[in-house]
């Protein structure tokens, strides 16, 4: 370990005192074309800026440098794929000349520097390659995770307004292939005057069919492209968007810039990670999720280490030894991963016994963050890797940690079911309804001061409003995180539960507002709620019930298959969506709202009371009687 005794109380202070002054002094960890005079632009809206006068390229950062400065030899990427028996790698040197070479292809295809290309490809080189080649020319990324079906890709690709798109033809799941070039096909049909360029990476194990004129095998654009160097941008340009869920079915296009970004992420890895450069860091995710763009791609590149990126499940891929086996083979010193993923392995192998023929002496830290993290999957982590076990919050709006045990500047004591302390940066309080602190140990909304620190979303895309309206209109000067928790008397952050419709499966962010929007599509159903509810392995899984219209006489069975149906095709199977119940109202509030909580209560078997606003109580019999039904 790196920290010190006080170390955290130290630099908190120190950014406390001077956030302009600690942030500048961070960003000469990164190389600049125009080095920044100011920190901050407090005047832009919706968010003050940061490194406005800057000028830098993030690839530069992540290979170019590194090579130069002799880390040509080193490994940048190793792609450990237990799904398709292989394993490549790719040396800071090699992974620097196909992604400019790509860069090339990008250009050729006529990509400029504020384009955007949207990213829909599973967890092979080639996404890592193609997010580096966009960074490289600067144009804009959105990558899409692979588990969501064509119309939430088509929803993306518009907002954006996408150039091109590039994809893989499969994926590959425990069960076999999954195809993705006919989603992309269905998506770009669904793209109103959808007039998209489409790059192909053809995968031996289900090609897809390639449209003639509009898309371009992957190897071909490849072969064809000259090198291209990286282009200069501003601190405040774009680097990529991320389309994350939201409360209506529209998702939110979360903005990253490329300043900001780079010097956070940078910083991260020394001070939260405690990481060197030249060692192995690999973020057990997906390249779809923001803790892929950050802890796959950008944040290891940066700092000089070597990233995995591992094509395979917790489970499965072949069993639930399969962390271990990565960590050993490829001497991995740092994991990042979903309390998903370790309850999955723990379920299999309660014992640990899959872990011991590993030699895992490289391994020092557990860090785990997306979801809740349950005081016995910590424990259960704990004592069988015998190494600090780290839980941490963050947002995909913030990409990176908000509340962590900050391993590089000191180690404080874990306490289980806390994401620890406010990483420096972040003035984080916890406010009651009226916007005053609330005391110790009591819940409220948290909330971060503002300014935000560098590398936080300074807007959606192309909705300066509705990050205002979302984020920032609750209580003036402040960001609203809507996750609600406490400080405890030691200065200790719990993170408890979403205050929105938001709900988190198996680390992944759905909206229930967006699934209900698909159930209510249905020409039967009348009105609907869905709700989050409890589960064993994915943390919440969503669960919807359906009022259906006068009239409808068809066997409820068969609707509730086509409702399932229907949530997986219009979100996709990511959703998890596998429940769902006719009943014949839904309580309600007097003045018509759902009582989602009222329900969730009761399928989860916690104490519930009617509230005293109900309209009829009589109807939460129905919800009973399917708590008592439901297994868990
Ligand atoms: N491309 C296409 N489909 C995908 C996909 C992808 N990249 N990722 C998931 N899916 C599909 C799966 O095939 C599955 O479909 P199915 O209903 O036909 O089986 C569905 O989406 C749900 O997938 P998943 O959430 O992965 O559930 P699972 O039951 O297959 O696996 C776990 C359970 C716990 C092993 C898995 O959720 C996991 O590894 N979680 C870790 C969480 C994580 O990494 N979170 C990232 C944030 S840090
Ligand atoms: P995402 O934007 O997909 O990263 O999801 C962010 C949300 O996941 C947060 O707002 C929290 O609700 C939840 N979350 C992430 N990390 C944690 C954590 N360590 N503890 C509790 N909740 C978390």
């Amino acid at each position: 370990m790196t920290g010190s005794a006080d170390g955290y109380a130290k630099t908190f202070a120190s950014w406390k005192a001077d956030p302009e002054r600690f942030w500048l002094d961070a960003s000469a960890a990164i190389e600049w074309d125009r080095a920044p005079s100011v920190a901050l632009d407090p005047s832009a809206t919706p968010l003050a800026r940061w490194f406005p006068d800057g000028e830098l390229n993030t690839c530069f950062n992540a290979l170019d440098r590194h090579v130069r400065d002799g880390r040509g030899d080193q490994l940048a990427l190793v792609y450990d794929s237990p799904v398709t028996g292989k394993v490549v790698t790719y040396s800071y040197q090699q992974l620097l000349d196909t992604v400019a070479r790509f860069a090339g292809a990008l250009a050729r295809e006529g990509v400029e520097r504020g384009d955007r290309v949207v990213i829909y490809m599973p967890m092979v080189p080639e996404a890592v390659i193609a997010m580096l080649a966009c960074a490289r020319i600067g144009a804009v990324h959105s990558v899409v995770f692979g588990g969501f079906g064509a119309p939430e890709l088509a929803a993306r690709i518009a907002d954006c307004q996408a150039k091109l798109v590039v994809c893989a033809s499969c994926g590959i799941g425990p069960a076999g292939v999954i195809a993705y070039k006919p989603l992309v096909d269905e998506a770009l049909r669904l793209v109103d005057g959808g007039h998209q360029r489409c790059i192909v990476l053809q995968r031996p194990e289900g090609e897809g069919t390639l449209v003639p004129g509009r898309d371009v095998d992957w190897h071909e654009a490849l072969d064809g492209a000259e090198p291209v160097p990286c282009v200069s941008v501003r601190a405040t340009d774009p680097l990529y968007i991320l389309y994350t869920s939201g409360t209506t079915g529209l998702p939110k296009g979360v903005v990253r810039d490329n300043g900001g970004h780079a010097v956070a992420l940078e910083w991260s890895m020394g001070a939260v990670y405690d990481v060197q450069p030249g060692e192995v860091f690999w973020a057990a995710s997906d390249i779809g999720w923001v803790v892929g763009h950050s802890y796959i791609v950008y944040a290891p590149l940066l700092h000089g280490c070597t990233t995995v990126l591992y094509e395979g499940k917790p489970v499965g891929t072949p069993d639930a030894g399969a962390f271990w086996r990565v960590c050993a083979d490829h001497k991995v010193n740092v994991l990042f991963t979903a309390p998903t993923a370790i309850r999955a392995i723990k379920r299999e192998d309660p014992e640990g016994e899959l872990l011991r023929p590993y030699d895992l002496s490289a391994l020092r830290t557990l860090f785990l963050a997306g979801e809740r993290c349950d005081p016995d999957t910590l424990s259960w982590a704990g004592q069988h890797l015998d190494r600090p076990v780290i839980d941490h919050w963050w947002q995909t709006e913030s990409g990176w940690p908000m509340a962590a045990n900050c391993l590089g500047l000191e180690r404080l004591p874990v306490k289980p079911g806390s994401a620890t302390k406010p990483v420096p940066g972040y003035d984080i309080h916890v406010l009651d309804a009226d916007g005053h602190d609330v005391p110790a140990g009591e819940s409220g909304a948290i909330c971060v001061r503002l300014p935000l620190p560098p590398g936080f979303a300074p807007t959606l895309w192309r909705a300066d409003d509705r990050f205002t309206a979302s984020y920032l209109s609750a209580y003036p000067g402040w960001y609203l995180t809507a996750d609600a928790g406490y400080f405890d008397e030691d200065g200790y952050l719990f993170i408890m539960s979403r205050t929105d419709d938001v709900i988190n499966v198996a680390g992944h962010r759905l909206s229930t507002g967006q699934i209900e929007e698909v159930l209510a599509s249905h020409p039967d159903v009348a009105e609907c709620a869905v709700v989050g509810v409890a589960d064993a392995l994915k943390g919440q899984v969503p669960i919807g019930f359906a009022v259906l219209k006068a009239g409808v006489t068809r066997p409820n069975q068969a609707i509730e298959a086509e409702l399932v149906a229907l949530v997986r095709k219009q979100v996709g199977p990511v959703a998890a969506f596998k429940s769902v119940g006719i009943v014949r109202a839904l309580p309600k509030t007097r003045s018509g709202k759902i009582l989602r909580s009222t329900i969730r209560r009761i399928i989860d078997g916690e104490e519930w009371q009617a509230p005293p606003t109900i309209e009829d109580a009589t109807v939460l019999d129905q919800f009973e009687a399917l708590a008592t039904a439901t297994p868990d």
